[in-house]
């Protein structure tokens, strides 16, 4: 691994500390998250401990707490390898008296020996290295595996790490490097709309969320009408994708889509957000969801999100056979899901306070979703400087989601620490990242869980 400061070597040292615990035992439970970063970072953790010769299993948790640890627990595993999650259940695993490790990018909180989370050494876990890049880290101590760069780079994409610069920075970037050396990775500038490997040029279009096109977004028509003024053409009755057009014609398309939001009045920011660095996992086929790394976390999100985790587990671990069609399948799913997940907030709207903005989709969305829809949502939402709060049912109780901006956070948002806070006020458990924050509360505690956490917030855009 290129080393690019001391903070970067300190990480490193903690990784070679954590594998050679994990040398100590013969077997372990691998305990992940159920998103494109927690699979990748199992994948990765899997094959290393694959090659390493280890016995292990891999299981998921929706929401690391209380009782899925005692259930983690009971099973009296020799070592649990926790990845992705872990951080903010130090004093529960503890307790436990598990032999664990966690590799983790969430707020840390408590202390732990094997720990590796790159907020211990400065780095920030929202932007320069993910769950996936952190376990990279521990599967490099391992013993090589550097051809897992892939992986790594997937979840770190799944975690919209590269949205901030346009481009994975920091420890993304020395992951996505040591990649390109291995000859697992591509990148360059290109549209960063979503579909460029797998759908016709217009769906782009149709279907753009960031920024949202006003008289485009959401109509097949205008689409096709945008495409055909500026005189890119069908191939008989096909629409090309986005990969087989000339360089002449993605730029003709780039300008217009810059033009056409000139004058649709759309922020700057937004626009500049039209284009950025994409990755290409070059071990892929051309064509397919796995060969762009935005694509490949929003099939991974398809099935771990939807309590199928084993199939995206197995698309990771390299399965293009069954599994995938399975994925694949369950890619329009979650399609139409975040479609029509969009549709409700559109229609309903969302309710101001003083520091924040919310909606509430009762059992409408799916609790596992609803944080991706409040993170779509930004893009039409009339006020860009509140967050957004997003509630859906849940067993027993209420998922919070909230989703910020950079510019609030250079402004002292921390939304890890505003809801862990509100949610610890009202009995709830929560926390996550300056930028993107989650939660479990008692049904009947939302709105004293709002009171507390637009207090919160208050203080930290004020102080
Ligand atoms: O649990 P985890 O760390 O994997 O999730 C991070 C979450 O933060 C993702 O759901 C991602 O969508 C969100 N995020 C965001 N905007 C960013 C960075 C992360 O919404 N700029
Ligand atoms: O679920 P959602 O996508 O909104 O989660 C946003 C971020 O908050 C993720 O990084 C997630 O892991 C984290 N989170 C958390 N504790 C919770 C719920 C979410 O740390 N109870
Ligand atoms: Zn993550």
């Amino acid at each position: 691994m290129m080393l690019q400061s001391p903070s970067a070597a300190s990480m490193l040292s903690s990784a070679r500390q954590c594998a050679s615990y994990i040398k100590k035992h013969a077997s372990a439970l691998v305990v992940s998250h159920i998103d494109a970063d927690g699979l990748t970072s199992a994948a990765i953790m899997g094959k290393a401990l694959e090659r390493a010769g280890f016995e292990y299993r891999i299981r998921f948790v929706k929401q690391l707490d209380l009782k899925s640890l005692t259930e983690i627990a009971d099973q009296n595993p020799e070592l649990v390898v926790f990845t992705d999650l872990g951080s903010g259940m130090i004093d529960a695993i503890r307790s436990l008296k598990l032999n664990a490790v966690i590799s983790d990018h969430h707020q840390p909180r408590g202390k732990h020996e094997y720990h590796l989370n790159p907020h211990l050494f400065g780095i920030n876990g929202a932007t320069e290295i993910s769950g996936s890049g952190t376990t990279y880290f521990m599967a490099g101590a391992l013993g090589g595996n550097e051809d897992l760069a892939d992986l790594a780079v997937v979840g770190a994409v799944g975690d919209l790490q590269h949205v901030r610069h346009g481009q994975l920075i920091g420890l993304n970037r020395s992951i996505l490097e040591e990649g390109v050396k291995k000859g697992v990775l591509h990148y360059e500038k290109d549209l960063l709309l979503f579909g460029k490997q797998t759908r016709p040029i217009f769906k782009l279009l149709q279907y753009s969320s960031d920024p949202y096109l006003p008289g485009i977004t959401g109509s097949e028509d205008a689409s096709i009408e945008f495409l055909k003024k500026i005189g890119i053409r069908q191939h008989g009755e096909k629409w090309r994708r986005w990969i087989d057009l000339e360089t002449g014609e993605k730029q003709q398309i780039v300008s217009a889509l810059m033009q056409f939001c000139l004058s649709a009045g759309i922020q700057a920011s937004s626009i500049q957000r039209l284009v950025g660095e994409v990755y290409t996992l070059l071990s892929e086929r051309e064509g397919t969801e796995v060969r762009d790394a935005s694509e490949y976390s929003t099939l991974l999100n398809a099935t771990a999100r939807y309590d199928h985790a084993d199939i995206g587990l197995a698309v990771c671990m390299g399965d293009r056979g069954g599994s995938f069609e399975e994925a694949c399948a369950l890619l329009n799913d979650h399609r139409k899901n975040l479609v029509e997940g969009l549709n409700l907030v559109k229609e309903k709207g969302l309710v101001r306070m003083e520091n924040l903005q919310y909606f509430d989709s009762g059992n409408k969305i799916r609790e596992t979703i609803v944080g991706i829809v409040a993170g779509m949502c930004s893009s039409f939402a009339n006020n860009k400087e509140l967050p957004i709060i997003a509630f859906a049912d849940s067993d027993g109780g209420v998922k919070v989601s909230s989703r910020g901006n950079y510019d609030l956070v250079r402004r002292g948002l921390n939304l890890g620490e505003a809801i862990g806070e509100a949610a610890k006020a009202v009995g709830g458990t929560g926390g996550g990242h300056d930028i993107a924050a989650g939660a479990f509360i008692p049904r009947e505690a939302k709105d004293e869980f709002l009171r507390a956490l637009d207090r919160a917030i208050g203080g930290q855009i004020r102080g």
